[in-house]
């Protein structure tokens, strides 16, 4: 099955002579010599695919060029060089028009600032990008409200933006975006305005949304665990370039470099890290015959830590068929937690999650 979006040596010089400037990249001339020239090379040779029902996380530092990216997704932005294709259809190639009906019927945004008309009502917000597309008033209002529905807004439909907190606000531009029924969504700091609990409360209802509606997802944001938990996959920029792609436990585990290391110092590892990518593969001879819970590779960190705490030896990792697939000594635990070495947080409330998702360990007590 082919990709459904795929973007392939994408390049977006800003200034004089943009083509040249991509030239002489290829040639290895570096980001900061161009900007002596006035000269900026926003976005250089960044090639990715987004399969469907992905979400696709760009995380990167103010500037990086995670925007720029964004807009040549959907060909707000033409590259200076590269091209980006969508359900097998060469945007770069489309003309004006052609393009503005790509955007109006397959591709939806979702801003930052919720970009909302405060003089329309909730619903005629949402409906705003029917209405682009001429979908007829009375459909455009169902279709409207059951996305309003979908968002958790059921029963605002009549009220005006300004009554709604920033939270619902952004839920109304996400139901505008989900109204027209786009199959890829690009979402840029969708949620960072938004107050940290209500923004966890966002990023869990994208979740569950993208269960049953499988959008495909390209998701920009300056936050790493938003970009852990959001991210079937992540490409983290660096001024333009595209330095890693990888599920967050790669981004984790096997950074890259030490930009990338560096960049997830602080994350919550206890969150992402699953028993698969902490255990020691090693394993003879180091069975406990005994009746102890054991772990499964896809254990969560809090489960591990949970599980170390009740066996007087290291957690046993069985595969599907009950084999031994590796151990996890407590000690190497701690290692895992990097910075927050000794943290009692880290390792304390997952009894909740362990009793709570318990269905993944193999309980022998
Ligand atoms: N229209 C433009 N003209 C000139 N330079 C631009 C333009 N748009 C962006 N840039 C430059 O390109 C670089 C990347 O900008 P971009 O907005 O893509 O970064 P970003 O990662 O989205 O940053 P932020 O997190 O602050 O939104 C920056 O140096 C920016 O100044
Ligand atoms: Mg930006």
């Amino acid at each position: 099955m082919s990709s459904r979006l795929e973007a392939e040596h994408l390049y977006k010089v800003f200034g004089r002579r943009p083509q040249d400037a991509v030239k002489r990249l290829e040639q290895g001339t570096d980001r900061d010599e161009l900007r002596e020239d006035g000269t900026t090379a926003a976005v250089i040779d960044a090639s990715f695919r987004v399969e469907p029902g992905e979400i696709f996380v760009v995380m990167g530092l103010s500037g990086s060029g995670k925007s720029t990216l964004l807009r040549m997704l959907n060909g707000l932005l033409e590259p200076t060089s590269g091209h980006v294709s969508f359900e097998g259809e060469n945007l770069t190639a489309l003309g004006d028009r052609e393009l503005r009906a790509v955007r109006a019927n397959k591709i939806s945004m979702v801003f930052q600032h919720f970009a909302l008309f405060p003089h329309r009502s909730v619903r005629e917000n949402a409906a705003y990008g029917l209405a682009v597309q001429g979908v007829p008033r009375a459909e455009r209002e169902r279709r409207a409200g059951e996305a309003l529905a979908l968002c958790g807004l059921a029963g605002w439909e009549d009220s005006w933006p300004d009554e709604l907190s920033g939270g619902m606000q952004q839920r109304v531009g996400l139901a505008r975006a989900l109204a027209t029924d786009a199959d890829l969504l690009l979402m840029d700091e969708s949620f960072s305005a938004l107050d940290p609990l209500i923004r966890r409360d966002m990023q869990d209802q994208l979740l569950e949304l993208q269960k049953t509606l499988k959008k495909t997802i390209v998701f920009i944001t300056h936050d790493l665990n938003e970009a852990m938990r959001l991210g079937d996959r992540i490409a983290v920029m660096r001024d333009g370039r595209i330095v890693q792609t990888g599920t967050a436990e790669d981004i984790l585990v096997r950074p890259a470099n030490d930009y990338v290391a560096s960049f997830t110092r602080d994350v919550d590892r206890s969150r992402v890290l699953t028993a698969g990518a902490v255990m020691d593969p090693e394993t003879q001879g180091d069975e406990a015959d005994c009746d102890c819970p054991t772990a499964t590779p896809d254990s969560p960190f809090t489960e591990l830590c949970a599980l170390s705490a009740r066996v007087p030896h290291a957690v046993a990792v069985l595969d599907e068929d009950g084999e031994l697939v590796g151990v996890v000594p407590s000690r190497r635990l701690l290692g895992f937690l990097g910075d927050r070495q000794g943290d009692p947080e880290s390792c304390t409330g997952s009894h909740d999650a362990h009793t709570a998702r318990g269905g993944k360990v193999t309980a022998g007590a």
